[in-house]
């Protein structure tokens, strides 16, 4: 039997930004694989690199090294026709869909400029045909069709550029972002198309986010990153019941419960916070007074963390560094982890709402 080939496999990719007192490690030896119609969350404290990497893996921006596999083909150094077609494999949905839109295309033009561009289409009309099919996929009325990009509200801004990231069916969709300028009613109407969207059509999504909130009920998979390096990774469910990197614990402390018995319990990290640029070699949270997990505050860095292959977690950290470990979620099996995900998403909005109105 053929070995399983994954859909995306990223593979140590590093970007280094020249600056002028050096080289800003904005990704740091990233690592992970991600499947057909799943979803990793990408979070971290604002430049751990999150958009960066999503870049990288849309080949907009150039690593510095590592390797991006789509269908285990190396598309890192892919140029001419042969990009051309990796842009319409992987897509991106911005943060901002004011900005990210052409403000003198109609709408039409807008969805209908990637089937253009593919050259897929022999006639207009099968053209034409094809962008109303999506139009009407992602909820855009027909009435708004002619219209430009400044007479839409954020919600339907958005739902363009969802309908622009799909028009060809792309294997992946980085999502940087895309809910965060929304407010909350508008978010879980975006996550829900996303769901629905990621059931019909397939696509893996890389979500982009500040929000734990959203990522844990969008995400099949995490990826903790900070500094630049992705400093856990596990499933959704065996995240939220437990964290293993001192950076995850810290960040998932500052979620604040809704649970009166249950009062929050922020961690803060203790010590010198690693400088992205010219960082020192050895672990993100190697000062002594922080963490005792190192063997040595100089020690060369830990290896990195990357997609476990069972529900478990895989950290970049010194304790038990050569295996992924698995936690008392490791009973939780992948398909119960699915079923979850609708009915978290509800939960989350009902929260939301009765936070903010
Ligand atoms: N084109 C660039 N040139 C130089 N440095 C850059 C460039 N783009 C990003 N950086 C730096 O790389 C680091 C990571 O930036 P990035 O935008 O990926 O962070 P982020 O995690 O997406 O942050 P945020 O959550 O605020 O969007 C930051 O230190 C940033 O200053
Ligand atoms: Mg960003």
């Amino acid at each position: 039997m053929g070995e399983h080939v994954p859909l995306l496999e990223v593979k140590n990719v590093k970007k280094y930004f020249k600056v002028s007192s050096g080289w800003n490690h904005a990704v740091d030896d990233v690592s992970f694989t991600l499947e057909r119609g799943r979803t990793i969350g990408v979070v971290g404290e604002s430049g751990c690199g999150k958009s960066t990497l999503g870049r990288i893996i849309c080949r907009l921006l150039d690593a510095t090294d590592g390797q991006v596999l789509l269908n285990g083909e190396d598309i890192t150094h892919a140029k001419g026709a042969k990009l051309k077609k990796i842009h319409e494999k992987i897509q991106i949905v911005f943060q901002d869909p004011y900005s990210s839109l052409n403000p003198r295309l109609r709408i039409e033009s807008t969805v209908m400029e990637p089937l253009k561009n593919s050259h897929r289409f022999t006639s207009a009309k099968a053209m034409n045909e094809e962008a109303n099919k999506i139009m009407e996929l992602v909820g855009i009325d027909e009435r708004l069709r002619q219209s430009y990009p400044h007479e839409l509200d954020g919600g339907r801004r958005q739902r363009v550029g969802i309908a622009r990231a799909l028009a060809l069916n792309p294997d992946v969709i980085v999502c940087d972002e895309p809910v965060s300028a929304l407010d909350v009613s508008v978010q879980a109407q975006i996550l829900n198309l996303l769901m629905d969207l990621q059931e019909k059509m397939g696509s893996a999504y890389i979500f982009v986010t500040h929000d734990l909130g959203v990522v844990r009920h969008i995400a099949n998979d995490i990826m903790v990153m900070y500094l630049g390096q992705a400093v856990e990774i596990a499933p959704t469910e065996v995240l939220f019941k437990r964290t293993l990197h001192p950076y995850t614990k810290a960040l998932f402390s500052a979620i604040p419960s809704t649970n009166i018995h249950e009062p929050m319990q922020r961690i803060q990290l203790k010590g010198e916070i690693t400088n992205p640029i010219n960082p020192k070699p050895g672990c993100v949270r190697a000062d002594k007074s922080s963490c005792s997990r190192c063997p040595s505050p100089a020690a060369a860095s830990p290896p990195a963390a990357s997609t476990p292959r069972k529900p478990a977690s895989s950290r970049r950290c010194w304790k038990r560094w050569n295996r992924t470990t698995s936690c008392s979620a490791a009973a939780i099996k992948r398909s119960t982890i699915e079923k979850g995900r609708e009915k978290r998403l509800w939960n989350w909005f009902m929260t939301r709402a009765n936070t903010a109105f």
